[in-house]
């Protein structure tokens, strides 16, 4: 379908990003798509809406800039707890995590309920070949309840902002002289690639070394599915093998923070997770940002 109007092939698509297939976002919105997942994630939990005490929505665009995907979500869900939307790019589920667990600790929330939603191919120009075929759309949720299943979370931030942006223009003012315009996903290809591997390899390796743990006590790495070849190259680095690294990088492309949770809800419905297991997520973007979290089932 791509290369219908763009330069490219699968052949150049495939053995480069691992991408086969993504899901395109049409007629539906981004908020439908949400609150759909958190309404599956609260039934899984057996919790209702009434028994949340947060909501953190991650999204980096929507067509809201006001009001919060979060509040419109707690609307669609029926509750009535506050609820915050961050944009940690595609690192939002780890940073969502660590501001629920920073909560849980404080004492004041029991059920937290964490919302990915994101559509990212709708910031690219669909032109530009070096963007355009990465993304996909989705949307993933997870309720959190008391427990210390959170072993450790490690976040990082390295302001790099001309390697992945996109800018878009406010109302004008009379006050502004000089021409704005829209800028649509601008990114540095090699640059991020770099910095993703780096930035992930030294998360999980902190996260690990703080739990007194290797790699090799780890059952399953779960990354950020931006591209096959970032998720072998850490691989590589961790010396662990293929089969601890879940993938659906094929069938859903690059869906931002949403990646990290659609990716664990698709491993714990085919019976990959057992009671027990060490689950280490960890995920990067735009900013730069990247985390890590060490899960124990
Ligand atoms: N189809 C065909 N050719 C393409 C193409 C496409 N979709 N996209 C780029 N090319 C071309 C380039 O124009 C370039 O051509 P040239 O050599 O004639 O100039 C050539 O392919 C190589 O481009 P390059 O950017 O060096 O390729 P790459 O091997 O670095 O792969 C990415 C590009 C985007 C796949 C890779 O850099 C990547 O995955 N980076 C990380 C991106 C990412 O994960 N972003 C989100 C982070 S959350």
């Amino acid at each position: 379908m791509l290369a219908e109007f763009l330069d490219t092939s699968d052949e150049w698509i495939y053995p480069r990003t691992g991408v086969k297939s993504r899901y395109v976002i049409s007629d539906e919105k981004l908020e439908e798509m949400a609150i759909e997942a958190a309404n599956k994630a609260l039934a899984d939990a057996g919790i209702t809406a009434a028994e949340l005490d947060y909501i953190i929505c991650s999204n980096v665009v929507n067509e809201y800039i006001t009001p919060q995907l979060s509040c419109i979500i707690q609307g669609g869900i029926g509750a009535t707890c506050p609820c915050i939307d961050i944009n940690c790019a595609c690192a939002g589920f780890i940073y969502a995590l660590d501001i629920a667990e920073s909560q849980y600790r404080a004492g004041r929330v029991r059920n937290v309920l964490i919302v990915c939603a994101e559509e990212p191919t709708r910031m690219p120009d669909w032109a530009d070949r070096s963007t355009s075929v990465l993304f996909g759309d989705g949307a993933g949720a997870a309720v959190l309840t008391g427990g210390d299943n959170i072993k450790g979370i490690s976040l990082s931030s390295a302001s790099a902002t001309d390697k992945l942006y996109q800018k878009r223009t406010l109302q004008p003012t009379p006050y502004i002289t000089k021409e704005e315009i829209d800028i649509p996903l601008q990114m540095k290809g090699q640059d991020v690639f770099k910095f993703a591997v780096k930035a992930s390899s030294t998360d999980i390796t902190k996260i690990l070394a703080q739990n007194n743990l290797t790699a090799n006590d780890v059952d399953h790495i779960l990354l950020h599915q931006a591209n096959i070849r970032i998720i072998h190259a850490i691989r590589d680095f961790l010396k662990q093998p293929d089969d601890k690294f879940p993938v659906n990088i094929e069938s859903h492309g690059n869906s931002s923070s949403s990646s990290c949770p659609i990716l664990l809800d698709e491993c714990r419905r085919n019976g990959r997770l057992l009671p027990g297991d060490k689950i280490v997520l960890s995920a990067f973007g735009a900013g730069f940002v990247s985390g890590a979290a060490l899960i124990e089932l």
